[in-house]
């Protein structure tokens, strides 16, 4: 098992990345280490899903507000903390916006990614001098770089890239970059990719947290086309576990596929939030069976994804442990419990960019 002292989590105050966060000091076995998360707090990041974190382990936990972009205050941070992991969450992840916004996308996800890696590869001497033992990068992607599926079949590690939205696009160049960083320079390389995830933190511009809280507030419900497009959810606690596991004993320079093995159409999800949200929220299940309205379908999108993680079961021992039924449940929870972590994001800069380009929610 690798250990390490120093981890540098960027994108930490997002929403997988905050799941991470909390994952490495409530329930990562033997974490002893030091906790460094970068993040430019965009519209997505907050920095109050971290506050008991702050809270709780002031030793092991520093923040640091920065732009993987800005490649003077990524070096600073790795000499500053003594770096010697680093799990790159950063992004721009959103296919919507992508698609009114596609520029972000490629700053963030590729020119971020190259910055990062060229920091890691100049703290830890790779390709030159005498590099550094003990180190790791492990670059968190996702399972659109592989494009779409048609009713049958799975993207396996070695399905060949096909990305079809900006947002899969620039995801697709910045794993090309971390595995180039491996073959040439020798940098130590793990790799993810990593079907729908949902959870507590979720943004709310994404279909299941969105779809909560439009119930809640009684505002339409849009499905995109025919509602038939299938996603394979998994709950966002055990992709922190495979990645803990990919961390700590992955084989340097592979790559593993991360699933629910849990495929829904997007419709069946909106009648099961109805259901769920209704009954705890003591509103009439029809009424918001109602408010479901059919919207123009998103440019190009993709139609089936479906992951085949056999790899990572085999050969880290890693399985999903929280039901579709029972993590929907908990994310439920969390959102009723958790409408101030909402109302801090609602009153910012996402209900203004809400506002401006999707007036019809
Ligand atoms: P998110 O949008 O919730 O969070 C992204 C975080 O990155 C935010 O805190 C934001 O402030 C930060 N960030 C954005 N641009 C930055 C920049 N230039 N410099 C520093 N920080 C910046 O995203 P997420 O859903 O938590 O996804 C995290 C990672 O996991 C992404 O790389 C994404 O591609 C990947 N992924 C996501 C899913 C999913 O279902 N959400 C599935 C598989 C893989
Ligand atoms: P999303 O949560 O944006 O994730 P991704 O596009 O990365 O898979 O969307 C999940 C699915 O839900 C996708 O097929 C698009 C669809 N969708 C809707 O039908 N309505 C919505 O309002 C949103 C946000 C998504």
């Amino acid at each position: 098992m690798r250990s390490f002292r120093n981890v540098l989590v960027t994108g930490g105050a997002g929403f997988i990345g905050g799941n991470f966060v909390h994952y490495l000091f409530r329930r990562a076995g033997g974490f002893t280490g030091r906790v460094i998360v970068l993040d430019a707090l965009t519209y997505a990041g907050n920095a109050s899903s971290l506050a008991d974190v702050e809270r709780d382990f002031p030793d092991r936990y520093a923040f640091v507000r920065a732009d993987i972009c800005d490649a003077d205050a990524v070096r600073r941070v790795f000499a500053e903390y003594d770096i010697d992991a680093v799990v790159h969450f950063a992004a721009e992840s959103h296919v919507d916006r992508s698609i009114l916004g596609p520029e972000a996308f490629v700053r963030t996800n590729v020119m971020g990614t190259f910055n990062l890696l060229e920091a890691a590869r100049s703290a830890w001497g790779f390709g030159s001098g005498k590099p550094r033992e003990g180190t790791l990068f492990h670059h968190v992607s996702t399972d659109e770089v592989y494009g779409s599926l048609g009713p049958t079949g799975y993207f396996t590690e070695d399905t060949p890239y096909d990305p079809r939205s900006p947002y899969s696009a620039s995801k697709a160049s910045s794993d090309h970059l971390a595995f180039a960083y491996h073959h040439t320079y020798g940098l130590p390389v793990t790799l993810s990719n990593c079907s729908n995830n949902y959870g507590p933190y979720h943004f709310p511009e994404k279909l299941i947290p969105l779809m909560i809280l439009n119930i809640l507030e009684g505002k339409p419900l849009p499905v995109y086309g025919d509602g038939k497009n299938v996603r394979d959810w998994l709950y966002v606690e055990d992709h922190c576990d495979a990645i803990w596991r990919i961390l700590t004993a992955g084989s340097v320079g592979r790559k593993y596929n991360v699933g629910g093995e849990n495929e829904v159409e997007n419709i069946r999800i909106v009648n099961t939030l109805i259901d769920v949200v209704s009954a705890k929220a003591g509103l009439d299940p029809e009424k918001v069976r109602s408010t479901i309205s059919y919207v123009a379908d998103r440019p190009g999108h993709d139609r089936r994804y479906a992951i085949d993680c056999s790899r990572i079961k085999k050969e880290l021992g890693w399985s999903q442990s929280v039901s579709f039924d029972e993590g929907i449940d908990r994310t439920v929870e969390w959102y009723l419990r958790n409408m101030d972590w909402v109302a801090g994001i609602k009153s910012g800069e996402y209900t203004k960019w809400i506002e401006r380009n999707y007036d019809n929610r």
